[in-house]
């Protein structure tokens, strides 16, 4: 098969090392490769470059994508379908393979019932699809988190501060948590649990009271507060309708330190969470998704998508990896805040 394949949605460390692992697999089964440049964008322009075996060569390590990505969304485009299924027609492309977060795979799903034969794989650092247990990316996300919690520790502690650490994590507060867990938070605010200022001030208060110095609160950059109890500024859209986050921890570290009087600074680890090279866990998972998603393409699975469950990789249908979040649930939250005192 000539097998058309794209990166969509906001890079992730792991995405090169599916690609390497779609060519490696689907060369060896006789299959060809032509990577779209920039997500649905290249489909829309019909911006490809092929990808012979030798293109996919220290590609395990790398992060980012070689096929660059983009939000771009076909269906917010006039004519978007067609165009696409027009390149894909001028292209010879017998199968599609998406990799990408809820919004990419839901333009997939909608590929697929128009006819394209489509296989997805999930690619997400905040880890919310449902489908699947995991996705690559996101350990590579709480371990740099991790990783800056630790340095913010021994800083905090010298100047006795507040320390507010912002996270992605736009629905769910998977990398808060886990991070937060890892590194020893005092506080996890997630976008899961609006929070209450006055709540937040009056904890942190009371752990400097029992003789800490100084406090790390973790927060997710989807965190709200609970209505009414703080204003928030509104922010720009793009094109999936997702608000561009980034600040609730300054605008909370602000208000942290005008309640409480205790000196309080942000640090907003945003996009660094996202770059730099994949955990070997996150290799492994990417790797495996690949060879699945080859085999899968071999077996005509057309439709689905691939996903981990447990330590196996099964085949899902496209719809049910877009149809819900997988939120943080509340054992695992109330695990992150266990050692605040
Ligand atoms: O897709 C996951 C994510 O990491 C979100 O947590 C975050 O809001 C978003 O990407 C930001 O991506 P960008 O700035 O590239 O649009």
């Amino acid at each position: 098969m000539r097998i058309g394949m794209l990166t969509g949605g906001g890079d992730c460390p792991g995405l090169n090392a599916v690609i390497r692992a779609v060519v490696r697999r689907g060369t060896e089964h006789g299959h060809e490769f032509v990577g779209y440049r920039n997500g649905w964008r290249g489909l829309l322009e019909g911006t490809s470059v092929p990808l012979p075996l030798g293109s996919t060569r220290g590609l395990l390590p790398r992060g980012g994508t070689i096929l660059g990505t983009s939000r771009t969304n076909p269906y917010k485009v006039d004519g978007g379908e067609s165009t696409v299924l027009a390149t894909l027609a001028a292209d010879r492309i017998d199968a599609l393979l998406a990799i990408g977060g809820e919004d990419t795979l839901g333009v997939a799903h909608r590929l697929a019932e128009a006819g394209v034969s489509v296989v997805g794989v999930p690619k997400t650092i905040d880890n919310d699809l449902s489908a699947t247990d995991f996705t690559f990316g996101f350990h590579t996300a709480v371990q740099v988190a991790t990783d800056a919690i630790d340095r913010l520790h021994t800083t905090a502690e010298s100047h006795d501060r507040v320390m507010v650490v912002e996270v992605m994590g736009r629905h769910a507060g998977w990398i808060a948590a886990y991070a937060g867990l890892a590194g020893g938070a005092d506080l996890v605010l997630v976008p899961e649990k609006p929070f209450d200022i006055s709540d937040v001030c009056s904890r942190i208060e009371r752990r400097h009271f029992l003789g800490a110095g100084y406090s790390i609160v973790v927060v997710a950059e989807g965190s709200v507060p609970i209505a009414g109890t703080m204003s928030l500024t509104d922010a720009e859209l793009d094109e999936f309708g997702h608000v561009r986050l980034g600040g609730i921890g300054t605008v909370i570290a602000r208000e942290i330190e005008a309640r409480t009087r205790f000196e309080s600074r942000v640090t907003s680890l945003g996009h660094v969470l996202r770059g730099g090279t994949p955990t070997a866990f996150d290799r492994v998972i990417a790797t495996r998704f690949g060879l699945a998603a080859i085999g899968a393409l071999d077996d005509g699975e057309f439709g689905t998508m691939v996903a981990l469950r447990g330590t196996d990789i099964v085949r899902v249908p496209l719809s049910d990896g877009v149809a819900h979040l997988k939120t943080l649930d509340d054992s695992f939250y109330a695990d992150a805040q266990a050692f605040f005192a």
